[in-house]
């Protein structure tokens, strides 16, 4: 079964088309980060025009890097929440059209469930199979740090999620503060390969009687620490000691790692899970991924950083999933009345 995938969320205007929810055939992802990077954050009007201008050449090359015409497809998926409204828009209007145009099943999914679904991307791997039903899924991304239990396909609880800012928000503003560019998640983990250490540690911020998460601590006392070392507000008379900023960027990334770490193992034996998938973009951070590999105890599947961060090519395979479970026997072929839902949740 063969599915496009379309993603338009956020800052990625991306189409891929995905056969049985696990081989891909193609998977194109306009990225707009320098467009947003003068202003140092997303800026929601921006998004929506550029996927109104990217949204249809970026379809088109899906389908001819899958060297496929849309009658060869079985159904379209599409992002209809979480995310920016006007973004969310551009993608479901595109692919509500393409599908009728096409005669296609077409489905709004949610976009931390594409997340997941990336995992099942992987050459040879099959998470469903090795390590079984359940897993422990840990969402990082800029707008969610979420770890949700599925017992199966389509069964989602949610167990934590953060309190205040999402793991990617303090990644990019700690990088702010440090006179970084936009994403900060890339950036602060270039930077601190270059860190010496003997940084102070940060504080792990802690929510009690709970697994939820918190960052926005964290955040202000490296927006402390940056203004302490003159790093911050920046100056051309004085510019910033790069080591200092490379050894900050280093001591902050260790924190939030360790407390994305420290919950997912809590939680993982708290409801005796198979494995760990990670997800979301924060999910591309190296050092997270070593850290989860060498103290998580059980199975812990990450894709690779491209299919981590925003693509169409997760929500095409976690599409395959409800196309094959049959969300659309029964006469309902198509969710025409799907809308954009900003605040989406999963479990
Ligand atoms: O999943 P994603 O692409 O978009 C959302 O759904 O939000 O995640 C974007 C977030 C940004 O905050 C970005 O800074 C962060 O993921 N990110 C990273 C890395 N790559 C992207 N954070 C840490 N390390 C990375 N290598
Ligand atoms: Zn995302």
């Amino acid at each position: 079964m063969k599915i496009l995938g379309i993603e338009t969320s956020c800052d990625e205007t991306a189409a891929a088309v995905i056969e049985d929810g696990e081989y891909i055939h193609s998977n194109v992802v306009a990225s707009q980060a320098t467009l947003h990077a003068q202003y140092g954050g997303i800026v929601p009007e921006i998004a929506s025009r550029q996927h109104m201008i990217t949204i249809v050449p970026v379809i088109r090359q899906a389908l001819d890097e899958a060297s496929m015409e849309a009658h060869e497809l079985d159904g379209v998926a599409v992002t209809h929440g979480p995310g920016l409204a006007g973004a969310l828009l551009i993608g479901v209007n595109a692919a509500k059209g393409f599908s009728l145009a096409n005669e296609l099943p077409f489905i709004g999914l949610n976009h931390l469930e594409g997340h997941i679904y990336a995992a099942w991307l992987e050459d040879g791997v099959n998470p469903e199979e090795s390590p079984g039903f359940p897993l422990m899924c840990l969402i990082a991304s800029g707008g969610h740090t979420d770890l949700i239990l599925m017992k199966g396909h389509g069964d989602y609880t949610l167990i934590a999620r953060t309190r205040d800012d999402a793991a990617g928000e303090a990644f990019d503003k700690a990088a702010r503060a440090l006179g970084l560019g936009f994403p900060g998640g890339p950036e602060i983990q270039r930077v601190a390969e270059h860190s010496i250490g003997g940084e102070p540690r940060f504080p792990r911020p802690v929510v009690r009687n709970s697994l939820d998460f918190s960052f926005s601590g964290l955040k202000t006392a490296v927006a402390r620490r940056a203004e302490e070392y003159g790093i911050y507000p920046p100056s051309k008379e004085a510019p910033p000691d790069l080591q200092q900023v490379a050894n900050v960027a280093d001591a902050f990334q260790e924190a939030v790692v360790d407390c994305m770490v420290q919950r997912t193992i809590q939680a993982a034996k708290h409801y005796s899970v198979k494995g760990v998938i990670l997800g979301g973009g924060v999910a591309a951070n190296s050092h997270l991924r070593q850290e989860m590999h060498k103290h998580v105890p059980i199975e812990v599947i990450v894709p690779r950083p491209g299919l981590c961060t925003d693509n169409g090519a997760m929500m095409g395979a976690a599409g395959f999933f409800h196309f094959r479970d049959g969300h659309f026997r029964d006469g309902v072929r198509s969710q025409w009345d799907v809308d954009v839902v900003p605040s989406l949740r999963l479990g």
